[in-house]
């Protein structure tokens, strides 16, 4: 029997009304129960605080996913006194999120319908409209799109007005290595946002721009680790909605969307050869919100495509640094768990193989292939076809005068919980990701890329696609670990001491 003490839903709204307000800096009574707790802007480090000390409190980790399946503190605190008398035999509370039905989810507007009868010039586009073009790799397709072709690229920012927007695109271009005045004309910013209808921009804008462009790249995503479906389906899902809206409004545009590997997380693939155009209809058991978001919004990108809208599926794994520069996004996951493992000293000892492509490899062959008639309707595997194991990734980190340790996963698990405590650690906002459990078999979302759960992602026919151009993955070998942390370490990120 556990002494853990049980609190009545008053008494935990009560003090959970405190902690937020003390994370918040405001005065309890300026909190209202009722309040979805999306709207008091709480970041991933603000809820592992408040999480924190209701463990505290309930002697039990509660699952911090359940702040978005009960948004209010009134709802929460409810569903966590049920929880809190559940636990007299348990430590750890289970994750008893509803199951959501993806296959429900996936509905495209039935009012969208390619429009127009034009012919569609997929090889030299004049207008492009681009999303994500402040993000990873929306910089390297503009850089990519730039270069091999004369068209007009018109990008979708999130901004309060164009000088700002400009501003943005600019300043993530230069931090990539990008940026070049001389290409600035061919640069058209677009105030917007994809998680409102029309994209923000104003029915007339998004009716006029429907006319004047050609064809669309839609890289932009909240990539968020943490985050339930609930959270991420405005922008990722209905955003993409929107995106196919203009892409078949007043004229056919070919759709080139990125998507990701993550569509084949469902256990149904565990073992399986996955080919680029093998159907991905089993959403049973992909847990991550993020990649729910994946795989609902490729689905709709795909009811498009019967609809009668060119479209093509790119669908890259990690995305890791340029291969000639080593320039990479510091904060995407590999980074962070590379820098959050050198300061815990230790890396899980899993067998995993690095399921990453260089940034300039998969541009290149998003936009080589998107500029191929053939293309159309195809989906494409940009994963390494030579990955290398997690193993040699820490052996090489070692010798490059790190320490780290590889020590068992659940070991590995405890020192995690134990050690890492603050955002000092950047792994610290990553503990729900990393150590959430999840269905009957309480697996974590590490756990489903172990090598026997995943799927043999097969990249066949897009290396065959590729042939004839220049394109070619470049390996996973020490040059290749040498620029990236050789990069790494001058930008500060890394260092020895
Ligand atoms: N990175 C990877 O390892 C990886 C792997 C597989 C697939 N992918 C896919 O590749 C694509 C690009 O990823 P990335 O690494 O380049 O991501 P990223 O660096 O996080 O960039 C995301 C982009 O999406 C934009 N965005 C997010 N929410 C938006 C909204 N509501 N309205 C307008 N724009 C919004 C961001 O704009 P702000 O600047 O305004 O935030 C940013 O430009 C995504 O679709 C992702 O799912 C990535």
């Amino acid at each position: 029997m556990s002494l853990t003490t049980t609190y009545s839903a008053e008494q935990i709204q009560e003090f959970m009304v405190s902690k937020l307000a003390e994370v918040l800096e405001v005065t309890p009574a300026e909190i209202d129960v009722n309040e979805h707790l999306e709207n008091y802007g709480l970041d991933s480090a603000q809820a592992m605080t408040i999480i924190s000390q209701l463990e505290n409190l309930l002697g039990f980790k509660p699952s911090p996913v359940l702040l978005w399946h009960y948004p209010t503190i009134a709802k929460l605190s409810q569903r966590l006194s049920e929880e809190n008398q559940d636990t007299s035999t348990t430590k750890d509370s289970k994750t008893t999120t509803p199951i959501l039905d993806l296959g429900a989810e996936a509905v495209l507007d039935s009012n969208i319908i390619p429009e127009g009868n034009n012919k569609v010039d997929v090889t030299n586009p004049k207008n492009i409209f681009l999303t994500g073009g402040t993000g990873y790799l929306g910089a390297f397709i503009i850089k990519e799109l730039l270069v091999e072709t004369q068209a007009t690229i018109y990008c979708l920012v999130r901004a309060t007005d164009v000088a700002e927007a400009k501003s943005k695109l600019e300043k993530n271009l230069q931090q990539y290595a990008i940026w070049d005045e001389k290409y600035s004309q061919r640069l058209i910013p677009i105030v917007g946002d994809l998680a409102q209808p029309f994209l923000g921009m104003g029915e007339a804008q998004f009716i006029e721009l429907s006319a004047n462009i050609d064809t669309i790249y839609h890289s932009a995503a909240l990539l968020n680790y943490v985050y339930p479906y609930s959270a991420l389906k405005t922008a990722n899902v209905l955003g993409t909605q929107e995106v196919i809206r203009l892409a078949c409004k007043t004229k056919v545009k070919p759709l080139h969307y990125v998507s990701s590997v993550a569509v084949f997380e469902s256990n149904a693939y565990a073992g399986q050869v996955v080919k680029e155009n093998d159907s991905f209809d089993h959403w049973q058991g992909i847990f991550l919100g993020y990649s729910q978001t994946k795989w609902v919004s490729e689905k709709l990108v795909k009811i498009a495509g019967e609809r009668g809208l060119p479209i093509t599926i790119y669908r890259p794994p990690l995305i890791a640094g340029d291969s000639k520069t080593g320039i990479c996004n510091t904060h995407d996951f590999i980074n962070l768990m590379i820098k959050g493992c050198l300061q815990m000293g230790s890396f899980p000892d899993v067998d995993y193989m690095l399921d990453m492509s260089p940034v300039d490899y998969v541009s290149q062959a998003v936009v080589y292939l998107s500029r191929q008639e053939k293309s159309i309707t195809q989906a494409f595997h940009l994963q390494h076809p030579q990955p290398a194991s997690l193993k040699s990734l820490v052996e090489w980190i070692r010798t490059f005068g790190f320490k780290l340790e590889m020590i068992p996963y659940e070991q590995w698990q405890d020192q995690l919980i134990n050690n890492v405590t603050d955002q000092e650690n950047p792994l610290y906002t990553l503990k729900p990701f990393l150590l959430e459990r999840w269905s009957e078999e309480q697996i974590t979302i590490p756990d489903l890329y172990l090598q026997t759960r995943r799927p043999i992602i097969s990249c066949e026919a897009t290396l065959e696609a590729l042939t004839g151009s220049s394109i070619v993955c470049p390996e996973i070998d020490s040059q290749l670990l040498m620029t990236y942390t050789s990069y790494l370490m001058q930008a500060g990120f890394l260092s020895l001491v």
